[in-house]
Parts: C-alpha cells; structure tokens; sequence
C-alpha cells in the first residue's frame, strides 16, 4: 500500500506547500481537516498506510478564544508527528510545556543552533538558517520531552519526545529560506515515519482517473479546452476515466494566436482522439466587439459569449458536469484587488457559476509544475507543457482600440514574428512573456523611399515568477532588430516599433 503523511491545516498560508514538499520526497501526502479524529484516520489506512501526521502553522495563538485544536487523541497514535509552527505551540500547550503568548515576535530568516542533531534534525550543522513567522513562543517543555534547538527568541525552537516519535519545529521547513529544510522532512519522513518513498506522480494519475470513473459513472461532461497546459492535463486525464462521454470543446474565437486553434485541433483528436467540438465563433466574437475601445468592456462581452456558447453545448450533449483545470494556486485568495480582478472577469473559470454544471477539479491540487510532471507523463507535447501563458480574452486585450478582423490580423503576425525570433535566440525559457501590441497610433515613416503614415506596434517582454509583479527584459538590441525588421518588412500596414521598458508595478503586463 502507499505510505501517506496526512498534513492538518490550522490555515497557515503555506500549509499547501507542506504536502507538496513531502510528495517530492517520493510520499504521498495529502492536506486533511483540523479536527480529524482517530477513527477517520483508521479509514485513510483503507487506502493508504498512514505514517505521520504534521500539525500546519496557522495565524492563531493558543490562548485565543475558539483556536482551534486538534484531537489530543492523536499524539497516543503511534505514528511520527510533526508540528510546525502553530503546531509546535499547539503540542508544547496540550503536553504540558510553557507557552508565551504572542508579545516577542521573531519573524524573517533567523539563526538556529541546534543543540541535539537527532532525529528530524540528524546530520544537520550545529548552525542553521530558518525562516520563522511566530509571536507565541515555547519557554519549556516537561521533562519527558527534550530541546533540540534553540535561537535567540525561541529558548525551545525544536522538541522531541523522549520515548514517543513527536516532534515540534518552531520554523518553518516548507518554506525555501529555511535551508535544510528538504533534509528536516526527508528525516520526518524517512527515519522517523518510516516511509518506503513508494509514491510516484503515475499514482496521481491513477487515483484521478479512479476518482473521476466513481463520481461520474456513465454520466456526460464537458470540459472548455483553452490550449494552455491546466485545461489541456484536465481533459486528458477526464478523457481517460470517461471516454467519450467527455466533450472537449474549443472555441475559436479568432482572438488566437496563429495556428493556435489548428494545432490544438490536430492534438487533441490526432494525438489523443478526444470526443472534440470545434466551435467556429469568430464571426460571433467579432460582432460582439464590433465598436467596444474599453478593456473591461471587451472582457465583458467576451466572457458573456463564452458562457453562451458553452450553455449551447452542454445543452446539445446533455452534460451534467463541467471539468475545470483549476490548480490549487489557482484557488489561493490573493486578496488582491487585481487577482480578483483577473479571475471574475474573463477566465474560462468563471463558467461554473452560470452553467449550472457539477463542477469537477483533477488538479485542485497541484502546482504549475507538477502539472507540468503529470502532462508530460501523459504524453502531451511541449507546446502545450510548457506553453506561456496566453490570457482568456486572447488577442482582443492586445489591440488597443477596436477589435476587428484586420486589426486582430495585424496583431497575430506580429506576435508570430517575435515568438519567432525569440525562440530563435533561445530566450524563449527565460521569459514570461514575449508579445506584441497594436497601438492605435499612426506615425509618418519613410519604406522604399516613399512616405509613410502607418500603425505602431509595441513589444511586451517580460520576466516573471508568478505574473504579480514582472520587469522588463533586457533583450539582446539584435534580437530587438531582427524582430523590429521583420515586422515593419512583412506587415505592410505597420512602420514604427517601440520597446515597453515598464516594469510591473507601476504598468501590468498586458497594455489592458
Ligand atoms: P497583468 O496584465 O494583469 O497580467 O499584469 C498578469 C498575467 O495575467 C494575464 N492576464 C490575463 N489572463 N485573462 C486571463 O486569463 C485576462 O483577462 C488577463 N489579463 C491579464 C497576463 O497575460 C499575465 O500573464
């Protein structure tokens, strides 16, 4: 059977990155409910062998009112148990040990000396950075436990049981800054759970596939193909437990880039033979845009459309359910503003809510590059692996003013020339983005000797980890000449190339 660490969350906002850390070490890892009590445990062992449980960070202090607890129950288990953080507090009060409530804050990277290099901490150097975010602090702990490490604020920053497998950490090992923090759950979970590191990401693929087939039975779904990597993973996994009683459905909405839709076509029904609907709405989008300048507007009538279309559908199929990529960032609250922002308006995502469809999410749980993992696994190219992203309303955010067939067309070229030239350069990994821009500005310029009064197009070139904040990249000026030549050479109705050298914040990376 597959070993498993349960994580429970008290909140903490890198609770998530805990299960992921353990996966990675080849153990499946799965994120459960707070209150979990020994007997829903006794249930998991049905279908894995639980190994250890890790007590999550969270925001509270044990001494709040109503924060919440775990079943003390739990620490008779005979498992290894780890609590991080809030966790680490939260055993040190059930046990018995001195809590402070919250007044010396210790937060950021800080030095800890480990005292006792055992168990979770065995082989590690008698000094170490780790990242810490606390303000409740252990003083002590009872005799049948023992201090493995201390910092300058945290006389008790990590503790063990002296003859049960319980540990606390006060750090944070999931987070990078902690260094060793790999080492510390690779001693959890191998020396002190025991774990066999039996779990592959082949395992997610057949516990999803089994987990679609049970909930669905013989029912019909659909499920809205964007191109980009979620959606595509999502449909080829819902493809597997369903057959053809999944519809893929592509709208061409004529916002694509160029040859996107066709080679997502070829994929989809060569490569994999989904049950495919291509839907033809380029007309449809265009009239819907006809006129419209305002960014919000276009996303508006855009995300509109698309809900229409796919209610036409489902309705056509009879589709109980909806398959959505969502992956777990995804389903972060930001609290931004922004972040709302992009998800509400215009994201395929936003289907779910109109439709009336049963939603179903394979990949609630991964990260982008997990999802990465499992899609190659799967066998998808590395065009839709590792595609850039592409935003929902497509083209029509990257023509500044009205949408229309011509203007859209101008922009598609353009863009194909600098993915071209990007990918000629090899810069294509290194970049977020790479695009083009058509600017509702005509300049006079001079081509084959004649005076001209055409359209000017922008690039947008950017570096990013997560797309909230990005700079501008510092492009070769050769590439920036072949891509400026080749635009002005091969599109007729554009003279004039500008370079955006905004960062994000003060600009965003689309220009709408
Ligand atoms: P901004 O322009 O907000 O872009 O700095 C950040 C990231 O989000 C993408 N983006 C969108 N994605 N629908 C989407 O699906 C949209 O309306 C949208 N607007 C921006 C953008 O391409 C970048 O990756």
């Amino acid at each position: 059977m597959t070993d498993c660490i349960l994580v429970l969350d008290f909140g903490g906002q890198y609770c998530h990155l805990i299960a992921r850390r353990i996966r990675e070490l080849n153990v499946y890892s799965e994120i459960v409910s707070p209150d979990i009590t020994p007997e829903e445990i006794a249930k998991y062992n049905r279908r894995y062998d639980v190994k250890g449980l890790i007590i999550s960070g969270g925001p509270q202090s044990v001494y709040e009112e109503n924060a919440p607890r775990f079943d003390k129950n739990l620490l008779d288990l005979d498992l290894g148990i780890l609590g991080l953080c809030y966790g680490h507090q939260l055993i040190a009060h059930y046990v018995g040990g001195r809590v402070e409530p919250g007044e010396r804050k210790e937060y950021g990277i800080t030095k800890a000396i480990i005292d006792k290099p055992v168990g979770i901490l065995k082989d590690l150097n008698k000094e170490g950075r780790v990242w810490m975010s606390h303000s409740d602090t252990v003083l002590e702990m009872p005799d049948n436990y023992e201090v493995l490490a201390h910092t300058d604020n945290s006389p008790v920053a990590a503790f063990k049981h002296k003859k049960k497998r319980i540990y606390g950490l006060q750090w944070h090992p999931e987070v990078v800054h902690t260094v060793n923090g790999e080492k510390m759950f690779r001693n959890f979970v191998y020396d002190v759970c025991k774990c066999k590191g039996n779990w592959i990401m082949e395992d997610f693929i057949e516990e999803s596939i089994k987990k679609i087939k049970e909930r669905m039975g013989n029912k019909k779904a659909i499920i809205a193909l964007s191109g980009g990597v979620d959606s595509s993973m999502a449909a080829i996994l819902a493809h597997r437990a369903m057959g053809k009683n999944l519809t893929a459905v592509f709208v061409d909405t004529g916002l694509m880039r160029k040859n996107e839709p066709e080679s997502i076509k070829r994929i989809f029904t060569e490569d994999f033979d989904l049950n495919f609907r291509f839907i033809d709405a380029k007309e449809r989008f265009f009239k819907a845009l006809k006129g419209t300048e305002d960014p919000e507007e276009k996303r508006r009538i855009i995300g509109e459309l698309f809900i229409r279309i796919f209610e036409e559908v489902a309705r056509d199929i009879g589709a109980e359910f909806l398959i959505q990529g969502t992956i777990y960032p995804d389903r972060i609250e930001s609290g931004t503003q922004h972040a709302f922002t992009i998800k509400s308006h215009h994201n395929v995502g936003g289907l779910p809510d109109v439709l009336g469809l049963e939603i179903v999410e394979p990949l609630e749980d991964l990260y982008k590059d997990e999802v990465r993992v499992v899609a190659k696994k799967l066998g998808l190219p590395d065009e839709i692996a590792y595609r850039h992203p592409f935003p929902g309303p497509g083209l029509a955010i990257r023509i500044i003013g009205e949408v229309t067939p011509e203007s859209t067309g101008i922009v598609r070229e353009a863009d194909a020339i600098v993915k071209e030239e990007i990918k000629k350069a090899g810069l294509e990994k290194e970049l977020w983005q790479f695009f083009a821009i058509l600017l509702p500005i005509k300049t006079v310029g001079v081509q084959g000797d004649i005076r001209t009064y055409r359209n000017t197009v922008a690039l947008r070139i950017v570096q990013s980890v997560d797309g909230m904040t990005a700079n501008f990249a510092e492009i070769p000026y050769d590439v920036l000449e072949r891509i400026s030549t080749r635009i002005t050479n091969e599109i007729p109705e554009v003279n004039r190339i500008v370079y955006d050298i905004t960062h994000k914040p003060p600009g965003t990376v689309e220009w709408e």
